[in-house]
């Protein structure tokens, strides 16, 4: 089932196109990393697509609705968690859960069970009684992360939850997006880290200035750049190994000596390691293989030639 899209949706802001003509369709069950340099749209397609803010042009639909603004029902489908956090600083985490859920409708028994869930979804049943305004950041964006949840909702938004937070409220929230997609909730998630991308995502949409530039499984991606595999082998002995039988072997392109690692760069998908491993084997001890398999930022730095994030001033 489609849980949301959008057909050619332009969205300006002054001269400024920030989204330019984008098309997006998301499944139930899927979980889309949505990868982007800063200002490039992110926030505004989310913005767009819950109906939040106009657009120009296109087309936006949300669970059957074609246009906003979408009905309550269907809003209430939804759990997002927003680039800025939202909490109330002088409510402890308890009360914060309590009112959201209460917003939703919840009540009773129901809203006394979400809400102890939802604590323990993010590992904060111990903090109940606090308040947030003593919380860490980590911490303030678990309960903010928790605060979409309590109404289970079927499609969960989140714009940049790990941003600047301690590893632990990090593994946190990744833990609690894997049982959510275990669960088969639908999940829209932005980051500028890779890697988080390449653990949870089903599939990968990479955003550039307002365009949505590629998309597909991580895999997929990575296939697009693989042109070259480079293998690196530490040996016991280098000097004893005949470089030229190396480079012959077929698909090896280049041979690089580095005290006693060698470099070997093959044609992709030339299947040749065994052989090179019975050449060296012959002349000296194999003390380590690595294999440097291109990443999606390598698929990022390709397509737009920049990084997908500054290295400066983070983590
Ligand atoms: N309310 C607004 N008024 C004017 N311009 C805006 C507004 N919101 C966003 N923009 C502009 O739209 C562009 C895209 O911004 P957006 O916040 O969607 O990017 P983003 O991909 O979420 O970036 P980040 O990674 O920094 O969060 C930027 O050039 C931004 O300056
Ligand atoms: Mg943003």
């Amino acid at each position: 089932m489609m849980i949301a899209s959008m057909q050619g949706v332009v969205k300006r802001y002054g001269s400024n196109i920030v989204l330019d003509y984008v098309d997006l369709a998301i499944d139930e069950g899927e979980i889309i990393g949505l990868l982007g340099p800063n200002g490039a749209g992110k926030t505004t397609l989310i913005q767009t697509l819950t109906g939040m803010i106009p657009f120009e042009k296109g087309q936006v639909t949300l669970f059957g609705d074609v246009k906003a603004p979408f009905s309550n029902k269907n809003k209430e489908k939804i759990g997002l968690v927003t680039q800025e956090i939202t909490i109330f600083e002088e409510l402890t985490a308890k009360e914060n859960l309590q009112f959201f859920a209460g917003v939703y409708g919840l009540k009773g028994e129901e809203k006394k069970n979400s809400v102890q869930e939802a604590l323990e979804f993010v590992g904060l049943s111990d903090r109940a009684n606090k308040m947030p305004k003593k919380f860490s950041g980590g911490m303030k964006r678990r309960l903010n992360i928790a605060c979409a949840l309590t109404h289970r909702p079927r499609f969960i938004i989140m714009d940049e939850p790990t941003v600047g937070i301690d590893p632990q409220s990090r593994n946190y929230i990744l833990e609690a997006v894997k049982k959510l997609r275990e669960e088969g909730t639908t999940i829209l998630y932005t980051t500028h880290y890779m890697e988080e991308v390449q653990a949870i995502a089903s599939r990968v949409v990479i955003m550039d200035q307002g365009q949505i530039i590629k998309e597909g499984t991580v895999d997929e991606l990575i296939k697009t750049i693989q042109h070259e595999e480079k293998v690196k082998i530490d040996v016991t002995d280098a000097g004893q190994i005949p470089l030229n039988k190396l480079e012959s072997v077929t698909g090896v392109k280049q041979v690089n000596v580095d005290g006693n690692q060698i470099m070997i760069i093959s044609e992709a998908n030339s299947g040749n390691l065994d052989r090179i491993l019975s050449l060296i084997k012959a002349h000296a001890g194999v003390l380590g293989i690595q294999a440097d398999k291109p990443n999606l930022e390598d698929v990022f730095l390709t397509l737009t030639g920049k990084q997908l994030r500054d290295k400066v001033g983070e983590e």
